[in-house]
């Protein structure tokens, strides 16, 4: 096993990371080879691409485009349903020496139930909800921007299964903190801030939206500020462990969500633009900064930044 350091390991609401690393979702694909690859290469536990009950094609192309700072994805969420993936999900749980977190999504509390219960029985350690993704109407960040609805959804989550649920929280609001209250208070065992950021680009020469949902959410270097303020100001606020997700390309950003506040972090876009060896150097950094610092373990620089 890849750098097994007991001052590493993180124990997040019952998920044990061999490191504080885990792959945000909708990055690798659906299949179990790219996993388990991330995970000979030192990534601490992963979150799969979003499913849905019913399987769903997703938007026409383009649905990503470079811009500069990061990625700008409008995928529309296409995945193959949940009982076909469930498969796959079993197999990951055979095959892979670390935690798999499903990301489940519906257009209802009873489906975000529905495809949590499946994703359970399939064998995985927790489930996350996306209540956050940006450019699906009528699930993700329209249930997620509203506490209501939220409220509900993670109710009735935490009441049909007894595994760990992470609420995936979208920054496309007023307040993260109002929603990482009632996330808490509807018994979210971990949040994870967060989400892409609504934004779109525009091509100078045909003058249209690029994406042919024409909106996307934003992710990659541009957005790391903005997580790590709302992962700073989560952590005054909330009792429960978050992890950190946001534009983390290398281990000085991670150390900066774990400073912030956060137990542990998801890397995404650096995944996909530099390839797997992102997790390697992140944990080797940490691991160095530890040492630099002397700290024993992981869980010591959690929140140091709200020193007064
Ligand atoms: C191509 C692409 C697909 C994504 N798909 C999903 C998804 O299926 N579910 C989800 O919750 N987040 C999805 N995300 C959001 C990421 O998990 C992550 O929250 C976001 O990209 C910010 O982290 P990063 O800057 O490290 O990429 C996706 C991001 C990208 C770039």
């Amino acid at each position: 096993m890849f750098l097994k350091d007991a001052g590493l390991s993180v124990d997040l609401a019952g998920l044990r990371l061999i490191n504080p690393t885990m792959l945000a979702s909708g990055i690798l694909g659906y299949s179990v080879e790219p996993l388990a690859e991330i995970a000979k290469r030192g990534c601490g536990g992963v979150v799969t691409k979003s499913v849905c009950l019913k399987p769903r094609i997703g938007y026409a192309n383009p649905t990503i485009v470079e811009a500069g700072v990061g990625l700008i994805n409008a995928m529309g969420l296409p995945n193959p349903g949940i009982d076909e993936y469930a498969e796959e999900l079993s197999e990951m749980k055979s095959t892979l020496p670390i935690p798999v977190v499903a990301s489940v999504f519906g257009f209802s509390a009873a489906e975000y139930v529905a495809v949590s219960k499946k994703a359970v029985r399939a064998g995985v350690d927790g489930v996350e909800l996306n209540v956050s993704c940006p450019h699906v109407r009528d699930t993700g960040s329209e249930l997620g921007q509203d506490p209501l609805l939220l409220s509900k959804v993670v109710r009735a989550v935490k009441t049909a299964v007894d595994k760990p649920v992470l609420v995936k929280l979208t920054p496309n609001v007023t307040s993260v903190v109002e929603l990482a209250r009632t996330a808490e208070r509807d018994g979210a065992d971990a949040l994870t801030i967060m989400n892409t950021v609504k934004a779109m680009a525009i091509d100078v020469e045909t003058g249209m939206p690029i994406l042919a949902n024409q909106v996307g959410g934003l992710s990659g270097p541009a957005i790391k500020p903005i997580a790590v303020r709302h992962v700073f100001d989560v952590y005054e606020t909330v009792e429960i462990p978050i992890l950190g997700c946001g534009g983390i390309g290398d281990w000085r950003d991670a150390v900066e969500f774990l400073l912030a506040g956060a137990s542990a972090v998801q890397i995404g876009t650096a995944v996909a633009m530099r390839g797997v060896g992102v997790f390697g150097e992140v944990v080797r950094g940490i691991r160095k900064y530890m040492r630099k610092k002397g700290l024993r373990s992981v869980g010591e620089i959690v929140g140091l930044s709200h020193r007064r």
